[in-house]
């Protein structure tokens, strides 16, 4: 039997964001975002499907909340839907929009649980894409005042916030391999949607100060890591350069350190840096968020664009394809403690994983149960990893598993499953999966297995 301490005040959260669980897309006054104008264009998501029912978050907030809270979660990370806030992205406040996200707060913290609150998860307006989206810096003027109404509006009931979700995800899957909204394939403005959303987070945490909100702030990057896959000088430089393109280009700026120069050196990237950029991103901030899914290993290859490419593993994969490797995880968190040390002057940087966890293939049987033991035995080596490094010094704070319910995932729309809790997206029908039954035993002090 293997038997985990976990701290006492360790913090067991559940994550989801506003597109992928809400639904009531065109009800509260809520804006047009450039996911709803994505999952229109013909073969962008699975089968057509989009956000506009998810999982009626919107409506069924409290069953939802009930239910975490029956598990024994303390704290629940979801995400504010810009376009229910600032319908056009600029402008008129949409006083539903705040009245939702206040309830929503509200009745987290009557059944006592947390709240940690993303700015950002992806769903921008719609207006704002048209002006140039992430690629155009008038964006940034947009988001100061988004995250100001946010601060103004709901600050009295946030416990932690997040800046923005996966940065590698707005600037590289939106606007360079095109996979996520807008669908763009265009390297000049992926730079510059890089340099932005880092600008964006810079603002985020300023401007926040200025409010003396005493909540802490912080960022969550979905941290590529990958291994060489060989031994040789050539695959180890490799390994690094797609590390610095895909994570170092978001986190070192960030920490103060700059951007990496390999970029410039090998890869002839620019930024569109003006006076004073740097000073604004490098922010302090009190936490940073990781979100982990998988490790590939990276080895060199001289006819890709950025001079990487990623190798066939061998290990199991979960649902999306993506290898099991809960190894990863453990280089991952001692690589960011150990890059993170001394910024801002702090000996440690604390570190939440905001999201963790795997899509399978869930179905209810005949005794009314989901027996997903193939997700908890993926937790269990994750949590597993997670335990060992806090005793190895890595300032580790919270675990919050991707996600509280089945949901849209993205690009995949309804086929990818990742929640503890099972959604029947015909009747909306909720069942805890086994895996929430393991998360309400670890909670509870027993995490033996
Ligand atoms: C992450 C996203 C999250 C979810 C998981 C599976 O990249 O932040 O919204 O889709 O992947």
């Amino acid at each position: 039997m293997e038997r985990l301490d976990f701290p006492k005040d360790f913090l067991w959260g559940t994550s989801t964001a506003s597109y992928q669980v809400e639904g009531a897309t065109h009800e509260g006054g809520r804006g047009e975002c450039i996911w709803d104008t994505f999952a229109r264009k013909p073969g962008a998501v699975y089968a057509g499907e989009n956000g506009d029912v998810a999982c009626d978050q919107y409506h069924r907030y409290k069953e939802d909340i009930a239910m975490m809270a029956e598990l024994g979660f303390k704290s629940y990370r979801f995400s504010i839907a810009w376009p229910r806030i600032i319908p056009e992205g600029r402008g008129k406040i949409n006083p539903e929009g705040i009245a939702f996200y206040r309830n929503l707060c509200e009745e987290l913290h009557k059944n006592n649980i947390h709240t940690c609150v993303t700015l950002y998860h992806w769903d921008l307006p719609q207006p704002l894409e048209d002006e140039g989206g992430w690629a155009n810096r008038s964006i940034l003027t947009a988001f100061e005042e988004y995250v100001k109404v946010c601060y103004k509006e709901l600050g009295d009931l946030v416990d932690m916030w997040i800046t923005i979700n996966e940065p590698y995800c707005v600037s590289h899957l939106g606007y360079l391999y095109g996979f996520h909204a807008p669908g763009q394939r265009d390297q000049k403005k992926a730079v510059s949607a890089m340099h932005h959303v880092n600008m964006a987070h810079g603002i985020a945490v300023k401007e926040y100060r200025k409010t003396g909100l005493k909540a802490q702030i912080g960022i969550t990057w979905n941290p590529n890591t990958p291994r060489p896959a060989t031994s040789s000088e050539a695959d180890k430089k490799a390994a690094d350069l797609s590390r610095a393109f895909s994570t170092e280009v978001f986190m070192f700026p960030c920490l103060g350190k700059g951007y990496p120069k390999s970029l410039k050196e090998e890869l002839k990237i620019d930024f569109p840096i003006e006076a004073g950029d740097l000073e604004t991103i490098a922010q302090p901030i009190d936490f940073i968020g990781v979100n982990y899914y998988f490790e590939s290993p990276a080895a060199a290859d001289e006819n890709s664009p950025f001079k990487n490419t990623m190798k066939p593993f061998w290990q199991e994969t979960t649902a999306m394809g993506w290898a099991y490797t809960p190894g990863g995880l453990e280089r991952q968190l001692l690589w960011i403690a150990e890059v993170s040390k001394g910024a801002f002057g702090k000996a440690q940087i604390p570190i939440y994983i905001t999201e963790n966890g795997c899509a399978c293939n869930d179905t209810v049987t005949h005794d009314g149960r989901v027996h997903d033991m193939e997700r908890v035995r993926y937790l269990q080596q994750h949590l597993a990893v997670c335990a060992d490094v806090i005793k190895k010094g890595v300032p580790l704070k919270g675990y919050y598993v991707w996600s509280l319910l089945d949901n849209f995932e993205w690009a995949y729309g309804y086929t990818k499953r990742f929640g503890i809790i099972h959604v029947d997206f015909k009747t909306m029908k909720r069942t805890f999966k086994d895996s929430a039954f393991f998360f309400r035993d670890t909670i509870a002090g027993y995490a033996d297995w």
